[in-house]
């Protein structure tokens, strides 16, 4: 799938942008502080109707502007479809599909499948658990539409299961009845746990391959899912995806385990947000021991790996975005990276320096020079 086109109406510091986006490569030259990172973040935005940079979406309006829009014109193998974004300081956010608002924000992902690589991304290996699951999440999201559903039912059950757990705390409810809760707590849980247990095992083969090539076959990188009710131990050896009566299990003794705990404080504690995803290169865990230049080549590998993930999933390519982080790599990483990607994945690329360029041999690009939120020159 690509983008075609792509008009910004007070985004950020745009106030008025409209482009045609290459197919293939699409460079976005300018200084720091241009707008480089606002556009990509525009994009994804409206494939997933949240910034990667910040909670708080009037962050997002231009200063002097009441409200924002991002539209884009996009195609995917089912067709071309108009896909918008509105944002204002007083009103909720609204998105519409050809036209046609949609009723429910998650219902906007799957439509445009974004994969991105920033800066922040460097701390997929070393960083909060938060992260892992964030990505583990939205890759899902994107191309599961079941994933959603159980998702968006996960959290319901869980509100309510927490002012029940809230109304047990003051007095108001009979402890026997959380069970009917729990049921449903453990049957939505599992069936995401299965799930994120299933693509990171994919995940896992997929990036050892992409990192074995980019290592140059020297280094080994596995990658495990760690469910919250497992000890680190237990998911260091070598095992096949988990079945559901195995998690379903895990859940349940998790509950059981924190009863007390959770009717005290009136709050779930026992739940899949606490799981983790952990890498290993030569069987040693990545998060301690990985250099600098390791770690980013585990990330690499993983970005790969989403890339043909998605592929495999939704039967196209997401558009890919890629903000500052290839210049950071050495020539034959970043060669080998694009050649990957070429002529396959419509990508977004930003870079202060277009010199970190000039030696590799790009294949069909358009070029883009940014200066203070407008394009200066198009090539
Ligand atoms: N809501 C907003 N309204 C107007 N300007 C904004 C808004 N939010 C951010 N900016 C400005 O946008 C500018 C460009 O930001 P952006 O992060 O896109 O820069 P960049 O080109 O990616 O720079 P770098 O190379 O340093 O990453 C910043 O100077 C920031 O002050
Ligand atoms: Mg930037």
């Amino acid at each position: 799938m690509h983008v075609q086109a792509l008009e910004l109406s007070r985004f950020r510091n745009y106030w008025s942008l409209s482009i045609e986006l290459d197919p293939h490569l699409n460079i976005f030259v300018g200084d720091n502080a241009q707008g480089k990172t606002n556009l990509l973040e525009s994009v994804y935005f409206l494939a997933t109707g949240r910034s990667h940079r910040t909670n708080r979406d009037a962050d997002l309006i231009n200063w002097l502007g009441e409200e924002a829009k991002v539209t884009a014109q996009v195609t995917t193998r089912m067709g071309s479809f108009t896909m918008r974004a509105d944002l204002s300081r007083d009103r909720r956010k609204r998105f519409m599909i050809g036209g046609e608002e949609l009723r429910r924000q998650s219902d906007l992902l799957g439509f445009l499948n974004v994969v991105l690589f920033s800066p922040d991304d460097l701390q997929l290996v070393k960083g909060s658990p938060n992260m892992r699951r964030r990505f583990i999440d939205l890759l899902l999201a994107q191309t599961s539409k079941v994933y959603r559903y159980d998702l968006v039912n996960y959290n319901k059950v869980l509100q309510q299961r927490n002012s029940f757990l809230k109304s047990i705390a003051e007095g108001k409810a009979k402890k026997d009845d959380l069970l009917l809760w729990d049921e449903q707590l453990i049957r939505y849980g599992t069936q995401i746990m299965v799930r994120r247990a299933k693509a990171i095992e994919r995940i896992g083969e997929l990036a050892g391959i992409g990192h074995r090539e980019i290592s140059g076959g020297a280094e080994n990188l596995t990658v495990h899912y760690l469910p919250f009710y497992a000890a680190e131990e237990a998911s260091s050896q070598a095992r096949g995806a988990l079945s559901a009566d195995e998690v379903a299990e895990g859940f349940a003794q998790g509950l059981a385990a924190n009863r007390h705990q959770e009717m005290r404080r009136g709050v779930t504690l026992v739940r899949p947000r606490r799981d983790d995803i952990l890498f290993r290169v030569d069987g040693k865990d990545a998060r301690q021991f990985a250099s600098q230049g390791q770690q980013r080549t585990v990330v690499l590998a993983t970005k790969l790996a989403e890339l043909e993930f998605m592929y495999e999933e939704v039967g196209e390519y997401p558009v890919l975005l890629l903000d500052d982080v290839l210049s950071e790599l050495d020539f034959s990483r970043r060669s080998s990276f694009l050649e990957v990607i070429s002529g396959k994945v419509q990508t977004l690329l930003t870079t202060t320096d277009r010199g970190n360029f000039q030696q590799d041999k790009l294949c069909h690009f358009r070029e883009y020079g940014i200066v203070d939120g407008q394009l200066l020159r198009e090539g």
